[in-house]
């Protein structure tokens, strides 16, 4: 008896022992989780859960979309399959540059909301040239997306601003990669700090919206190396991004999502990079190719994809290590994210400090463009401001598309100068309001698809009456005229009424600058665009250019910030403002061409049309082309000016000859009235042997502290061989090549304060690097 009780005690133990529990996720090795999966469970997890649209049901015609999970942070761009008998959670993926982009309501929780900072765009942070700042904005950026809920921030985007018409080009940062490279890996370091991931995004040479599922860019090697993928390179060897995203676009023919040389052999053979790939949203066309090519996680994930997969990998057309091995990409992610972590996110995030951060980091990365006659800050005694045009009473905060974001309030113009003590007049304001009133009211906004499709156009510029505009010159102290732009992601921006002003714009301008100055009175314009617009036209009639950018959120009162002069505006141009938009270099070739004819039915029925775009310039991107080939733009690179000033001296090198790095130090006074602070921009002119060479390029930046008046700060800037270095076609290396070099330190890409050089002796080939992504065409290629 008393050995059969002891028997059956033992029971449970045997059963236990027969049918071990599944493998968890962060108790066992990943491998041992990737070999627990079913084939059904592996083809679904690297697929993501697909997604919502307002309006629709589901986007796959193949049946149900996969794990179609409910929704954890309504709103979120997508999330991965949960495997629970795993331990696998559901990650979180959110949108994007400009801040946590979820839906504000829930239906299930009336009364309760969830709206988020909207920080400044892309390009105002870049134009800051402050890494620590754009830090801080990401360390608090990353917080709120914790704090909602968010593993992964579909964020940022470092594309290229290769034409002023780009429509997204307010996302990503500057024409100059070494800019986009730096400022992406303070965003990166900042969100991660927090322990949630980025995803940096549009890899590869995704510069352009018209055609972006299917546009073939065509780009030599090394523009490819030295201009579209550096600031990717940088970025992910500086900060080790948790994501990669592949873009829409095909490089020299093949997709970037199913291209393994750009995903494996050079992002992380060459550069090292130890995360995951996803596909941008339904990008590239043949999943298992995409599997193959080494893009971990197909996004938003349909039904359809994951059976071509497990067909692939019955008929051995994809190797189940390949698949496993994009597996465990995904998993070794995952051990970091919130969502594995069970992390108790509180859904109240400070919004109230976030939007302290993002008034200050809107301030700092905005560009006074001109300042006759010390207009700007506006006169203490000037206190009543005619505020004209729209957009001064109604901000464009950021663009619109997945870099929008869904914010509690914006501070418009009018109210940031209210807040600051000004008279804004009120009968400007009435006769500005009502009219935007009116228009709104005419132009409902459709629905989401609706919107995103064709966008329901912003209000015409408002024709001021003349004789209203006489009577404010003589009422009030000085004329403010703001103008807007709106760009996003679907389409390009175009001529006409955008990157040239509209008639009425140019009308209103013009007669303001009369009205005003026949009066001695003083006319500032506030540009808040996201993208380079003409200048040319109008600039001489006003007296102050402000560019504000698009703020974010507190726009109005960073705006307001500067024009009083509380803050000392020390912005400098990360991209030109040409002359002329047929000065700019890819005028030409941009958008590129269609082939209509070959035309098929694409993503939800709409026409795909082949395309393609060549990028003739080759590395003439931006100033690199205005300076090699003496072409004067509006506002040059790097260009900004500030209420006080400030002398350079004392350039000194480490070195007169080159040992594998060099220290050069500069000193910087402010030799004006008020404190400010000072970007100081170090170009590199190289000696071109066989290479072909930029006039000059930007190797190193930095930013004063504040300094007060008379006060000093040195910079040391360390240059190694590899921030000499051009990409070499034929030997598939970068080689600082044998000569001397000009180190150039400045204050914009055409105001060099100091010059020294030092000497290459011999050539130093800094790297080799693989053979790929060759073009299948000639291209014929700009050369100085
Ligand atoms: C955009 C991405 C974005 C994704 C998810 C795509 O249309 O190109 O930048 O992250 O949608 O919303």
């Amino acid at each position: 008896m008393k050995r059969v009780t002891s028997l059956l005690l033992l029971l449970p133990c045997i059963g236990h022992a027969q049918a071990p529990s599944a493998p968890q996720l962060g108790k066992d090795p990943i491998p041992a989780i990737v070999k627990a999966m079913t084939l059904e469970e592996k083809v679904k997890f690297v697929a993501g859960n697909s997604m919502h649209f307002p309006g629709m049901r589901n986007n796959n015609n193949n049946g149900p979309v996969v794990g179609q999970t409910a929704d954890k942070v309504p709103g979120a761009a997508g999330t991965t399959y949960a495997i629970p008998r795993l331990g696998i959670p559901s990650m979180v993926l959110s949108d994007g540059p400009a801040g946590v982009r979820i839906d504000p309501v829930r239906k299930d929780m009336p009364g309760k909301t969830f709206y988020a900072t909207a920080w400044p765009v892309a390009t105002l942070l870049a134009s800051s040239w402050d890494t620590v700042l754009v830090q801080r904005v990401g360390a608090a950026f990353g917080n709120e997306a914790k704090e909602y809920g968010v593993d992964i921030m579909l964020a940022p985007a470092l594309n290229i601003q290769r034409n002023p018409l780009g429509g997204r080009n307010f996302e990503y940062y500057s024409e100059d990669p070494l800019i986009a490279g730096s400022i992406t890996a303070a965003m990166v370091r900042g969100i991660q700090s927090n322990g949630v991931g980025t995803s940096i995004k549009h890899f590869a040479a995704n510069n352009q919206e018209t055609d972006r599922n299917t546009v073939n860019t065509i780009v030599s090697e090394r523009a490819l190396r030295e201009i579209y993928l550096k600031g990717f390179e940088i970025a992910v060897k500086r900060a080790q991004p948790w994501t990669v995203m592949s873009s829409y676009n095909l490089i020299n023919g093949t997709y970037t999502s199913q291209e393994y040389d750009l995903l494996q052999t050079i992002l992380r053979d060459e550069w090292g990079f130890k995360g995951f790939v996803m596909t941008d949203w339904f990008g590239g066309k043949d999943p298992v190719a995409q599997m193959n090519a080494r893009n971990n996680l197909l996004m938003p994930g349909t039904g359809d994809q994951s059976k071509k997969i497990m067909e692939a990998v019955q008929s051995g057309a994809l190797p189940e290590k390949v698949l496993d091995a994009n597996i465990a990409g995904i998993l070794r992610v995952m051990l970091q994210s919130p969502a594995f972590k069970g992390y108790k996110y509180s859904d109240h995030p400070d919004l109230r400090r976030h939007a302290a951060i993002s008034r200050e980091a809107a301030a700092e990365g905005m560009v006074l463009l001109k300042n006759d006659d010390r207009s700007l800050p506006i006169a203490a005694a000037a206190k009543n401001v005619a505020l004209f045009g729209i957009n001064g009473y109604d901000l464009i905060a950021g663009g619109t598309g997945s870099g929008d974001v869904n914010k509690a309030y914006k501070v418009s113009l009018a109210q940031g100068l209210g807040n600051a003590g000004y008279r804004v007049d009120p009968e400007l304001q009435h006769a500005y309001t009502s009219y935007l009133a009116d228009y709104a009211a005419k132009h409902p906004k459709k629905g989401f698809m609706q919107e995103f499709m064709n966008p329901t156009p912003p209000a015409p510029e408002y024709a001021i009456d003349n004789d209203l505009l006489t009577k404010k010159a003589a009422a009030d102290d000085i004329a403010v005229f703001s103008l807007g732009r709106n760009a996003g992601e679907g389409r390009d921006r175009k001529l006409p009424d955008d990157y040239y002003l509209s008639d009425t714009e140019k009308v209103v301008i013009a007669a303001v600058a009369n009205a005003f100055h026949a009066r001695h009175k003083k006319v500032v314009v506030v540009l808040n665009i996201g993208g380079v617009i003409d200048v040319m036209p109008w600039r001489d009639q006003v007296d102050a250019i402000l560019l504000a950018w698009q703020p974010g959120l507190e726009g109005g009162n960073a705006i307001a910030d500067v024009l009083s002069g509380k803050v000392d505006p020390s912005g400098r141009l990360a991209t030109t403002f040409p002359a002329r938009y047929e000065d700019v270099p890819s005028a030409k070739n941009f958008p590129g061409k269609e082939f209509p004819d070959r035309a098929t039915t694409g993503m939800f029925g709409m026409k795909s049309i082949p395309a393609e775009v060549t990028y003739e310039e080759g590395i003439y991107v931006g100033y690199r082309y205005y300076t090699t080939f003496n072409v004067k733009p509006a506002y040059e690179f790097g260009y900004g000016l500030s209420y006080t000033s400030f002398k350079y001296s004392n350039l000194k090198l480490s070195a007169a000859t080159f040992k594998g790095k060099l220290t050069a130090t500069v000193t910087v006074t402010n030799s004006g009235r008020v404190p400010g602070k000072e970007v100081v921009e170090l170009y590199v002119s190289a000696p071109s042997g066989s290479l072909d060479k930029p006039a000059e390029e930007l190797r190193a930046f930095g930013k004063t502290r504040l300094l007060g008046p008379g006060q000093s700060q040195t910079l040391a800037f360390v240059l190694t061989a590899g921030d000499l270095a051009s990409f070499d076609t034929p030997s598939t290396s970068w080689i600082a090549g044998a000569g001397e070099y000009t180190v150039k330190v400045g204050a914009s890409s055409a105001d060099i304060r100091q010059t020294a050089t030092f000497t290459v002796p011999a050539d130093v080939v800094v790297e080799k690097d693989h053979k790929v992504l060759v073009p299948q065409v000639q291209i014929d290629e700009l050369k100085h």
